[in-house]
C-alpha cells in the first residue's frame, strides 16, 4: 500500500517538472539579428540560465544600477518587471536612457543578446504555457 503511494507521488512529480520545463520558452525570435534563438537545449540553454552569461552579465551589469533605493536614480528592475515581449522590446527600441546615453556600450553585442535571452526566459510572463511561445 505504501509503495503504491510512493508511486503515485513520485508519478506527479514527474510529471509536474516536464510540465514547468514545458512552460518554459523554448525559442526567441531576436528581431534585430532576425534569428531564432534556442533556449531549451544547447550552448544558449547554459548562457541564458542565472549562471550563464546572460544571467551573470544582468546581475553584473545592470543591476549594479537598478537595484532598490540606488544612487543613479535607476527604477529598480528585476527578471519579472517585464513580459517576454517586453524585454525583447527594450533590446530593440533600446530607448532606455541608460542605454541612449552609451552605458550599454561597455557589453558586447553578443553579451547584450545573452541578457535579452535570460529576461525574456525568465520574465513575468515565462512560466505561463498559453502566453509563451
Ligand atoms: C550606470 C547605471 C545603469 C546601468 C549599468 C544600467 N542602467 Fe538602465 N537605467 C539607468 C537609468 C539612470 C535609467 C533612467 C531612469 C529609469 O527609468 O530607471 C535607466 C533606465 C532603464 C530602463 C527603462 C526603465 C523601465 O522601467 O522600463 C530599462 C528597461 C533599463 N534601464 C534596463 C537596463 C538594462 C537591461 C541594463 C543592463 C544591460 C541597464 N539598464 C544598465 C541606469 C543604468
Amino acid at each position: 500500500m505504501k509503495r503504491a503511494y510512493i508511486g503515485v507521488i513520485c508519478f506527479f512529480a514527474v510529471v509536474a517538472t516536464a510540465l514547468s520545463v514545458y512552460g518554459a520558452p523554448a525559442k526567441r525570435l531576436d528581431a534585430k539579428t532576425g534569428t531564432c534563438r534556442i533556449l531549451n537545449t544547447g550552448s544558449l540553454e547554459w548562457e541564458s540560465s542565472p549562471w550563464g552569461e546572460g544571467g551573470r552579465t544582468f546581475k553584473q551589469v545592470c543591476k549594479s544600477c537598478h537595484t532598490r533605493d540606488n544612487t543613479e536614480g535607476a527604477t529598480f528592475l528585476w527578471e519579472e518587471s517585464k513580459t517576454s515581449r517586453g524585454w525583447n522590446m527594450v533590446f530593440t527600441k533600446m530607448r532606455a536612457k541608460c542605454a541612449r546615453d552609451g552605458v550599454w556600450e561597455r557589453l558586447s553585442d553578443d553579451q547584450l543578446l545573452m541578457v535579452n535571452d535570460y529576461l525574456y526566459r525568465w520574465a513575468s510572463d515565462a512560466m505561463d504555457i498559453n502566453d509563451s511561445a
